[in-house]
Protein backbone atom coordinates (compact mmCIF):
# COMPACT_ATOMS: atom_id res chain seq x y z
CA UNK A 1 0.00 0.00 0.00
CA UNK A 2 1.32 3.45 -0.86
CA UNK A 3 -0.60 6.08 0.70
CA UNK A 4 1.78 8.91 -0.27
CA UNK A 5 1.48 7.79 -3.86
CA UNK A 6 -2.65 7.99 -3.07
CA UNK A 7 -2.70 10.81 -1.57
CA UNK A 8 -0.33 12.82 -4.59
CA UNK A 9 -3.74 11.27 -7.04
CA UNK A 10 -6.05 12.74 -4.72
CA UNK A 11 -3.74 15.70 -5.31
CA UNK A 12 -3.89 15.85 -8.71
CA UNK A 13 -8.00 15.11 -8.88
CA UNK A 14 -8.59 17.82 -6.36
CA UNK A 15 -6.75 20.48 -8.58
CA UNK A 16 -8.51 19.43 -11.41
CA UNK A 17 -11.89 19.16 -10.12
CA UNK A 18 -11.32 22.52 -7.96
CA UNK A 19 -10.00 24.39 -11.22
CA UNK A 20 -13.11 23.04 -13.33
CA UNK A 21 -15.72 24.59 -10.70
CA UNK A 22 -18.54 27.26 -11.79
CA UNK A 23 -20.33 27.96 -8.82
CA UNK A 24 -20.19 28.18 -4.66
CA UNK A 25 -22.07 25.22 -4.28
CA UNK A 26 -19.61 22.97 -6.45
CA UNK A 27 -16.96 24.42 -4.35
CA UNK A 28 -18.97 23.87 -1.21
CA UNK A 29 -18.80 20.03 -2.76
CA UNK A 30 -15.44 19.60 -3.12
CA UNK A 31 -14.49 21.14 0.14
CA UNK A 32 -16.44 18.29 1.38
CA UNK A 33 -15.15 15.90 -0.81
CA UNK A 34 -11.45 16.27 -0.28
CA UNK A 35 -11.53 17.98 3.85
CA UNK A 36 -14.21 16.81 5.57
CA UNK A 37 -14.54 14.34 7.89
CA UNK A 38 -15.37 11.39 5.74
CA UNK A 39 -13.23 12.84 3.10
CA UNK A 40 -11.09 11.85 0.41
CA UNK A 41 -7.93 12.81 2.98
CA UNK A 42 -9.43 11.59 6.16
CA UNK A 43 -10.03 8.08 4.80
CA UNK A 44 -6.03 7.79 3.50
CA UNK A 45 -5.09 8.76 7.07
CA UNK A 46 -7.10 6.00 8.30
CA UNK A 47 -4.83 3.64 6.49
CA UNK A 48 -1.86 4.83 8.19
CA UNK A 49 -2.69 2.51 11.45
CA UNK A 50 -1.59 -0.24 8.75
CA UNK A 51 1.77 1.69 8.17
CA UNK A 52 5.34 0.83 9.95
CA UNK A 53 5.90 3.33 12.44
CA UNK A 54 8.87 4.95 10.84
CA UNK A 55 6.82 5.89 7.41
CA UNK A 56 3.96 7.42 9.75
CA UNK A 57 6.03 10.88 9.88
CA UNK A 58 6.45 11.22 5.83
CA UNK A 59 3.15 10.13 5.11
CA UNK A 60 1.68 12.57 7.55
CA UNK A 61 3.99 15.17 6.00
CA UNK A 62 2.55 14.44 2.68
CA UNK A 63 -0.99 14.99 4.05
CA UNK A 64 -0.45 18.12 5.53
CA UNK A 65 0.71 19.61 2.22
CA UNK A 66 -1.72 18.19 0.17
CA UNK A 67 -4.69 19.24 3.22
CA UNK A 68 -2.82 22.57 3.58
CA UNK A 69 -2.80 22.68 -1.15
CA UNK A 70 -6.34 22.18 -1.00
CA UNK A 71 -7.48 24.90 1.07
CA UNK A 72 -5.66 27.16 -0.57
CA UNK A 73 -6.89 26.19 -3.57
CA UNK A 74 -10.30 26.29 -2.55
CA UNK A 75 -9.77 29.82 -1.19
CA UNK A 76 -8.36 31.33 -4.72
CA UNK A 77 -11.26 29.41 -6.86
CA UNK A 78 -14.10 31.07 -4.41
CA UNK A 79 -12.47 34.90 -5.21
CA UNK A 80 -11.93 33.79 -9.08
CA UNK A 81 -15.59 32.92 -9.10
CA UNK A 82 -16.58 36.01 -7.27
CA UNK A 83 -14.97 38.15 -9.33
CA UNK A 84 -16.44 36.61 -12.56
CA UNK A 85 -19.53 37.54 -11.48
CA UNK A 86 -18.89 40.83 -10.89
CA UNK A 87 -17.84 41.36 -14.26
CA UNK A 88 -20.83 39.48 -15.44
CA UNK A 89 -22.78 41.92 -13.68
CA UNK A 90 -21.10 44.78 -14.62
CA UNK A 91 -20.72 43.67 -18.58
CA UNK A 92 -24.48 42.87 -18.47
CA UNK A 93 -25.28 46.67 -17.08
CA UNK A 94 -27.01 48.90 -18.73
CA UNK A 95 -26.15 52.34 -17.46
CA UNK A 96 -23.68 54.46 -18.89
CA UNK A 97 -22.65 56.40 -15.78
CA UNK A 98 -20.97 59.03 -18.49
CA UNK A 99 -24.05 60.01 -20.27
CA UNK A 100 -25.00 63.68 -19.52
CA UNK A 101 -28.73 63.75 -17.76
CA UNK A 102 -31.46 63.94 -19.96
CA UNK A 103 -33.55 66.60 -18.40
CA UNK A 104 -31.58 68.94 -15.84
CA UNK A 105 -33.78 69.71 -13.34
CA UNK A 106 -34.02 73.47 -12.37
CA UNK A 107 -32.48 74.52 -9.27
CA UNK A 108 -35.02 75.74 -6.75
CA UNK A 109 -34.80 78.74 -4.13
CA UNK A 110 -35.22 80.33 -0.90
CA UNK A 111 -38.94 80.04 0.59
CA UNK A 112 -40.08 83.75 1.05
CA UNK A 113 -40.63 83.36 5.21
CA UNK A 114 -36.78 82.44 5.00
CA UNK A 115 -35.57 85.32 2.77
CA UNK A 116 -37.30 87.73 4.48
CA UNK A 117 -36.34 86.46 7.90
CA UNK A 118 -32.77 86.65 6.63
CA UNK A 119 -33.06 90.08 4.97
CA UNK A 120 -33.90 91.36 8.45
CA UNK A 121 -31.10 89.56 10.52
CA UNK A 122 -29.05 91.12 8.02
CA UNK A 123 -29.90 94.88 8.55
CA UNK A 124 -29.49 94.37 12.35
CA UNK A 125 -26.27 92.12 11.58
CA UNK A 126 -24.84 95.47 9.82
CA UNK A 127 -26.08 97.36 13.01
CA UNK A 128 -23.76 95.51 15.30
CA UNK A 129 -26.08 92.68 16.45
CA UNK A 130 -25.44 89.26 17.13
CA UNK A 131 -28.11 86.55 16.42
CA UNK A 132 -29.10 84.20 19.21
CA UNK A 133 -31.98 81.64 19.29
CA UNK A 134 -34.09 79.68 22.14
CA UNK A 135 -35.96 76.26 21.78
CA UNK A 136 -39.40 76.09 20.50
CA UNK A 137 -40.76 74.18 23.54
CA UNK A 138 -40.26 76.62 26.49
CA UNK A 139 -40.60 77.00 29.81
CA UNK A 140 -43.79 79.22 31.30
CA UNK A 141 -41.05 81.18 32.88
CA UNK A 142 -39.32 82.54 30.28
CA UNK A 143 -42.33 82.77 27.53
CA UNK A 144 -44.10 84.85 30.55
CA UNK A 145 -43.50 85.09 34.16
CA UNK A 146 -39.79 86.67 33.37
CA UNK A 147 -41.12 88.61 30.90
CA UNK A 148 -43.65 90.21 33.17
CA UNK A 149 -46.50 88.44 32.28
CA UNK A 150 -48.79 87.87 34.97
CA UNK A 151 -50.71 84.54 35.65
CA UNK A 152 -53.99 85.96 35.07
CA UNK A 153 -52.99 88.01 31.69
CA UNK A 154 -54.94 86.90 28.74
CA UNK A 155 -51.84 85.85 26.88
CA UNK A 156 -51.35 82.84 28.84
CA UNK A 157 -55.12 81.79 27.91
CA UNK A 158 -55.32 78.37 26.57
CA UNK A 159 -56.96 79.79 23.60
CA UNK A 160 -53.60 81.46 22.46
CA UNK A 161 -50.90 79.44 24.03
CA UNK A 162 -50.56 75.44 23.14
CA UNK A 163 -49.51 73.73 26.47
CA UNK A 164 -47.30 70.66 26.37
CA UNK A 165 -48.01 67.56 28.78
CA UNK A 166 -44.56 68.12 30.59
CA UNK A 167 -44.47 64.45 32.15
CA UNK A 168 -44.69 63.30 28.58
CA UNK A 169 -41.55 64.73 27.92
CA UNK A 170 -39.36 63.91 30.82
CA UNK A 171 -40.22 67.18 33.13
CA UNK A 172 -40.60 66.69 37.06
CA UNK A 173 -43.74 67.94 38.08
CA UNK A 174 -43.77 71.21 39.74
CA UNK A 175 -41.32 72.52 37.16
CA UNK A 176 -44.15 75.13 35.94
CA UNK A 177 -45.77 74.50 32.36
CA UNK A 178 -44.30 73.85 29.78
CA UNK A 179 -45.56 75.22 26.16
CA UNK A 180 -44.50 76.05 22.54
CA UNK A 181 -43.73 79.28 22.88
CA UNK A 182 -45.89 82.23 21.74
CA UNK A 183 -43.23 84.72 20.93
CA UNK A 184 -39.54 85.12 20.55
CA UNK A 185 -39.46 87.25 24.25
CA UNK A 186 -38.23 84.33 25.74
CA UNK A 187 -35.19 84.97 23.71
CA UNK A 188 -34.71 88.08 24.76
CA UNK A 189 -34.44 86.35 28.61
CA UNK A 190 -32.19 83.55 27.68
CA UNK A 191 -29.89 86.20 26.05
CA UNK A 192 -29.60 88.35 28.87
CA UNK A 193 -28.94 85.47 31.41
CA UNK A 194 -26.53 83.46 29.21
CA UNK A 195 -24.48 87.26 28.55
CA UNK A 196 -24.40 87.42 32.18
CA UNK A 197 -23.97 91.60 32.31
CA UNK A 198 -24.98 94.08 30.29
CA UNK A 199 -24.16 95.36 27.28
CA UNK A 200 -26.36 93.11 25.02
CA UNK A 201 -27.32 93.46 21.59
CA UNK A 202 -29.24 90.64 20.21
CA UNK A 203 -31.59 89.47 17.22
CA UNK A 204 -33.18 86.50 17.35
CA UNK A 205 -35.10 84.98 14.57
CA UNK A 206 -37.43 81.66 14.94
CA UNK A 207 -40.94 80.25 14.68
CA UNK A 208 -43.84 80.87 17.44
CA UNK A 209 -47.14 79.19 18.18
CA UNK A 210 -50.32 80.52 19.20
CA UNK A 211 -53.79 79.04 18.75
CA UNK A 212 -55.10 81.15 16.06
CA UNK A 213 -55.86 80.61 12.03
CA UNK A 214 -57.50 83.03 9.92
CA UNK A 215 -56.65 85.65 6.70
CA UNK A 216 -53.57 87.01 8.79
CA UNK A 217 -53.25 84.10 11.52
CA UNK A 218 -51.61 80.47 11.75
CA UNK A 219 -50.70 78.38 14.53
CA UNK A 220 -47.41 78.75 13.59
CA UNK A 221 -45.51 81.81 12.33
CA UNK A 222 -42.31 83.79 12.12
CA UNK A 223 -40.76 86.17 14.55
CA UNK A 224 -37.49 88.61 14.69
CA UNK A 225 -37.05 89.65 18.71
CA UNK A 226 -34.21 92.64 19.19
CA UNK A 227 -33.06 93.37 22.23
CA UNK A 228 -30.30 96.51 23.29
CA UNK A 229 -29.06 96.91 26.67
CA UNK A 230 -26.06 99.06 28.32
CA UNK A 231 -25.92 102.39 30.05
CA UNK A 232 -27.93 104.91 28.93
CA UNK A 233 -29.65 103.31 26.30
CA UNK A 234 -32.81 105.85 25.30
CA UNK A 235 -36.27 105.96 23.79
CA UNK A 236 -34.08 107.97 20.81
CA UNK A 237 -31.56 104.75 20.86
CA UNK A 238 -34.82 102.64 19.86
CA UNK A 239 -36.15 105.03 17.28
CA UNK A 240 -33.44 105.65 15.93
CA UNK A 241 -32.64 102.32 15.27
CA UNK A 242 -36.31 101.40 14.28
CA UNK A 243 -36.43 104.21 11.66
CA UNK A 244 -32.93 102.70 10.54
CA UNK A 245 -34.20 99.30 9.98
CA UNK A 246 -37.65 100.69 7.95
CA UNK A 247 -35.29 103.02 5.43
CA UNK A 248 -33.49 99.51 5.01
CA UNK A 249 -35.88 96.88 4.36
CA UNK A 250 -38.91 99.16 2.70
CA UNK A 251 -37.06 101.82 0.77
CA UNK A 252 -34.65 104.91 1.34
CA UNK A 253 -37.87 106.83 1.63
CA UNK A 254 -39.61 105.33 4.38
CA UNK A 255 -41.11 107.01 7.21
CA UNK A 256 -41.45 106.03 10.38
CA UNK A 257 -44.36 107.33 13.56
CA UNK A 258 -44.24 105.81 16.45
CA UNK A 259 -47.71 105.10 18.99
CA UNK A 260 -48.21 104.19 22.58
CA UNK A 261 -49.19 100.67 22.86
CA UNK A 262 -48.84 98.21 25.89
CA UNK A 263 -46.84 94.90 26.59
CA UNK A 264 -46.28 94.01 29.83
CA UNK A 265 -42.24 93.46 29.59
CA UNK A 266 -41.92 97.34 27.83
CA UNK A 267 -42.10 100.86 29.39
CA UNK A 268 -42.98 102.56 28.11
CA UNK A 269 -44.35 100.66 25.24
CA UNK A 270 -45.03 101.59 21.55
CA UNK A 271 -46.06 100.14 18.36
CA UNK A 272 -44.28 101.35 15.26
CA UNK A 273 -46.16 102.08 12.18
CA UNK A 274 -44.13 102.58 8.34
CA UNK A 275 -45.31 104.47 5.54
CA UNK A 276 -47.16 102.16 3.63
CA UNK A 277 -44.63 100.16 1.05
CA UNK A 278 -47.66 99.69 -1.77
CA UNK A 279 -48.97 103.66 -1.65
CA UNK A 280 -45.85 105.50 -0.73
CA UNK A 281 -47.97 106.79 2.41
CA UNK A 282 -50.39 108.88 -0.38
CA UNK A 283 -53.05 106.26 0.71
CA UNK A 284 -54.25 105.59 -2.78
CA UNK A 285 -53.25 103.89 -5.81
CA UNK A 286 -54.24 104.41 -9.20
CA UNK A 287 -56.74 106.32 -7.82
CA UNK A 288 -58.45 103.89 -5.49
CA UNK A 289 -58.08 103.36 -2.05
CA UNK A 290 -54.62 101.60 -1.26
CA UNK A 291 -55.65 98.17 0.17
CA UNK A 292 -52.74 97.38 2.05
CA UNK A 293 -52.95 100.19 4.10
CA UNK A 294 -56.62 100.74 3.77
CA UNK A 295 -56.25 104.15 2.58
CA UNK A 296 -54.30 105.31 6.01
CA UNK A 297 -51.02 105.51 4.19
CA UNK A 298 -49.54 103.78 7.43
CA UNK A 299 -49.16 100.15 8.09
CA UNK A 300 -48.33 98.81 11.99
CA UNK A 301 -45.03 97.04 11.41
CA UNK A 302 -43.85 96.24 14.95
CA UNK A 303 -44.11 96.40 18.71
CA UNK A 304 -41.48 97.81 20.92
CA UNK A 305 -40.51 99.66 24.28
CA UNK A 306 -38.01 100.14 26.77
CA UNK A 307 -37.17 96.86 28.82
CA UNK A 308 -39.10 97.15 31.50
CA UNK A 309 -37.00 97.61 35.15
CA UNK A 310 -38.80 93.79 36.70
CA UNK A 311 -37.89 92.22 33.37
CA UNK A 312 -33.87 93.58 33.96
CA UNK A 313 -34.02 92.27 37.73
CA UNK A 314 -35.40 89.22 36.57
CA UNK A 315 -32.49 88.11 34.68
CA UNK A 316 -29.96 90.05 37.12
CA UNK A 317 -29.40 93.24 35.65
CA UNK A 318 -29.33 96.39 37.82
CA UNK A 319 -31.81 98.76 36.50
CA UNK A 320 -30.64 101.61 37.95
CA UNK A 321 -27.85 101.41 35.92
CA UNK A 322 -28.66 100.23 33.19
CA UNK A 323 -31.55 100.42 30.14
CA UNK A 324 -32.57 99.44 27.13
CA UNK A 325 -34.85 98.74 24.11
CA UNK A 326 -36.67 95.65 22.50
CA UNK A 327 -38.79 94.98 19.73
CA UNK A 328 -40.34 92.05 18.16
CA UNK A 329 -41.77 91.47 14.78
CA UNK A 330 -43.71 89.29 12.61
CA UNK A 331 -41.63 87.73 9.34
CA UNK A 332 -44.75 86.71 6.96
CA UNK A 333 -46.54 90.34 8.07
CA UNK A 334 -43.22 91.80 7.27
CA UNK A 335 -43.22 89.81 4.04
CA UNK A 336 -46.36 90.35 3.23
CA UNK A 337 -46.27 94.32 3.44
CA UNK A 338 -43.38 93.88 1.13
CA UNK A 339 -44.47 92.36 -1.74
CA UNK A 340 -48.18 93.26 -1.40
CA UNK A 341 -49.54 89.36 0.37
CA UNK A 342 -53.13 89.68 0.61
CA UNK A 343 -53.27 85.78 2.24
CA UNK A 344 -50.85 84.97 4.97
CA UNK A 345 -51.89 81.18 4.38
CA UNK A 346 -50.45 81.59 0.86
CA UNK A 347 -47.34 80.71 2.50
CA UNK A 348 -47.71 77.58 3.94
CA UNK A 349 -49.95 75.66 1.01
CA UNK A 350 -46.79 74.80 -1.01
CA UNK A 351 -48.41 76.56 -4.17
CA UNK A 352 -45.65 76.76 -6.82
CA UNK A 353 -47.26 79.66 -8.97
CA UNK A 354 -46.83 81.46 -5.39
CA UNK A 355 -43.16 80.61 -4.48
CA UNK A 356 -42.22 81.10 -7.93
CA UNK A 357 -42.58 84.64 -7.88
CA UNK A 358 -39.83 85.23 -5.34
N1 LIG B 1 -43.46 89.83 21.91
C1 LIG B 1 -44.36 90.83 21.40
C2 LIG B 1 -45.44 90.10 20.56
O1 LIG B 1 -45.28 88.97 20.23
C3 LIG B 1 -43.65 91.84 20.53
C4 LIG B 1 -42.71 92.71 21.31
C5 LIG B 1 -41.38 92.35 21.45
C6 LIG B 1 -43.15 93.88 21.89
C7 LIG B 1 -40.51 93.17 22.16
C8 LIG B 1 -42.29 94.70 22.60
C9 LIG B 1 -40.96 94.33 22.71
O2 LIG B 1 -46.45 90.70 20.25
Amino acid sequence: MDLVRDLEALAEGARLSIASASDDRALEELRVRFLGKKGEISAVLRGMGQLAAEERPRVGEVANRVRDEVESLLVLARQRIEDARLEQELRGSRIDVTLPGRRLLPRGHRHPVTRTTEEIVAIFARLGYEVASGPEIELDWYNFEALNIPADHPARDMQDTFYVDGAAIGRPEGEGAVLLRTHTSPIQIRAMKRAGSPPIRVVAPGRVYRSDYDQTHTPMFHQVEGICVGPAITFADLKGTLAAFARAFFGAGTRTRVRPSYFPFVEPGAEVDVSCSICGGSGSRSGARCGTCKGSGWLEVLGSGMVHPKVLENVGFDPAAVTGFAFGMGVERMAMLKYGIADLRLFYENDLRFLEQF
